[in-house]
């Protein structure tokens, strides 16, 4: 399976802090954003990794992360978004380096503090479709919202104002290689964007997308709340006896 971190976007909601530099490229605690979700997927086994980013420091990335070894990673690989339609249309750009296979997707603010393994695993053995992560939550008017049923997510709502349950869509996402022409049938949201949620939709309709809940605590870190909150879990986990 590849892996593909999604680390583009204007990080307006974190301006000025963005104004010179990438949202990605931001502390959290010791280290920078973007080396969590890497972690996250080279430590699950998926060491062919593609960095999609843009806008004006995307030169940075290489700088910072060169050719990814000392992170543990076989094979980084770069590519560039212009313009900001969204997450749907920043993964549309890792079809050519998915070479067919499945893809291991991580929203690059997204932070955790156990493994995806398991689900890697789990998803490597699902012969087609989806799978995606949730965690309970107390604010999931934030975020996408899974409505389950007898077992079975029906429906994700994007940031409802009146969600369904406390169950957000973390941003760690598996797909087969269908999502690129599903994405191709996608229509922007009313907020200009290719919606992830539409993406997962799909597959739903399709009834081939599974999930499973995510151990331990998660975090996405794109306000200044949880740009503070990420760095508070990191630290506090850093200082808990092993
Ligand atoms: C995105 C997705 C949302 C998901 C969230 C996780 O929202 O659209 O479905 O729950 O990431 O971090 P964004 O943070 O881009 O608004």
């Amino acid at each position: 399976m590849k892996g593909i971190i999604l680390a583009g976007g204007k990080g307006s909601r974190l301006f000025p802090l963005t104004k010179i530099t990438n949202k990605h490229l931001l502390p959290i605690y010791d280290q920078p954003m973007i080396y969590y979700p890497i972690q996250a997927l080279v430590e699950s086994g998926v060491r062919d990794i593609l960095i999609v980013t843009g806008g004006s420091y995307a030169g940075d990335f290489l700088q910072l992360l060169g050719t990814g070894r000392q992170l543990g990673i076989d094979n980084l690989s770069y590519t560039y978004q212009e313009g900001e339609g969204g997450i749907a249309d920043a993964l549309r750009l890792a079809e050519h380096f998915s070479d067919g296979q499945k893809v291991c997707v991580i929203l690059g603010d997204n932070i955790i503090e156990g493994t995806i393994k398991d689900a890697v695993t789990e998803f490597e053995k699902q012969p087609a479709g989806a799978k995606i992560l949730l965690k309970e939550v107390h604010d999931p008017e934030r975020f996408g919202v899974a409505e389950i049923l007898n077992n079975h997510v029906v429906n994700i709502v994007e940031k409802p104002t009146e969600p369904k349950s406390n169950y957000a869509v973390t941003g760690i996402y598996m797909y087969d290689n269908s999502v690129f022409d599903k994405i191709k049938t996608l229509e922007p949201s009313s907020r200009g964007e290719l919606e992830i949620t539409d993406v997962n939709n799909a597959y739903i309709r399709e009834r081939n997308l599974s999930y499973s809940f995510l151990e331990g605590w998660w975090t996405d870190a794109g306000t200044f709340d949880s740009l503070l909150r990420a760095s508070t879990l990191v630290s506090d986990s850093r200082k808990k006896p092993a």
